[in-house]
């Protein structure tokens, strides 16, 4: 069977990535960690992947002259693994041009509510807010637009009465990494199609 080589890329605690790295510690998954990448240096989600002995690498925009700069040496970083998809699990930045360029189709994120509602790095907490009673997560291909792209994979949970923004995420993250896990796993051994904004896994 063909691994699949996964790039993921984080920018804190990494949890989504730990999920992925012990799926495919079964070689039955069909895919496999092959580098880690961060924004910032010193993260649990880096440590993770040392822990596990998979490669890292840190591209921290403050150290590129321009933003353009800091897309190129990101997909440079990226490429130097070759990569059949590459998972931004938590990264909390936008690619940009030159990434999309070479990666868009095969360039995905899980975010931490149910898309197009709640884009941006506060789902969880503008869900809340906003007072809806089925929060989730959300698998996509990521485009130029922010939490904009073709869905892959959604999951929902309860908001209950009583949640915080950190008894939501919780709950919100428990169903976001199984979703991730299977749904990559899927990705990797059965392929997927995509016809407009309409994803389907398999061979079609
Ligand atoms: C996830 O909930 C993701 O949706 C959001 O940040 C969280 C990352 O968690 N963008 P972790 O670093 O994988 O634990």
């Amino acid at each position: 069977m063909v691994t699949v080589r996964l790039v993921v890329l984080v920018s804190g605690s990494g949890s989504n990535l730990q999920a992925l790295l012990d799926a495919a510690a079964d070689p039955a998954y069909g895919a496999e960690v092959v580098a880690v990448g961060a924004d910032r240096p010193a993260i649990e989600g880096l440590a993770r992947a040392e822990r596990h002995g998979v490669p890292t690498f840190v591209a921290r925009v403050a150290d590129f002259p321009t933003r353009d700069d800091w897309d190129a040496a990101l997909l440079a970083e990226c490429s130097r693994h070759k990569p059949d998809l590459i998972v931004s699990a938590g990264f909390m930045k936008l690619v940009g041009p030159r990434f999309l360029g070479e990666y868009e189709g095969r360039y995905i994120n899980t975010h931490n509510a149910l898309l197009p509602a709640f884009p941006g790095t506060h789902g969880p907490r503008d869900a809340l807010a906003y007072g809806v009673k089925l929060a989730g997560a959300t698998l996509h291909f990521v485009d130029s637009g922010v939490d904009t792209g073709a869905i892959i994979a959604q999951v929902a949970v309860p908001v209950l009465d009583d949640d915080t923004e950190d008894t939501l995420l919780e709950r919100i993250k428990v169903a976001e990494r199984r979703q991730l896990v299977d749904t990559v796993g899927r990705m990797a051994r059965d392929g997927w199609t995509v016809n407009e904004r309409k994803v389907r896994l398999g061979r079609g």
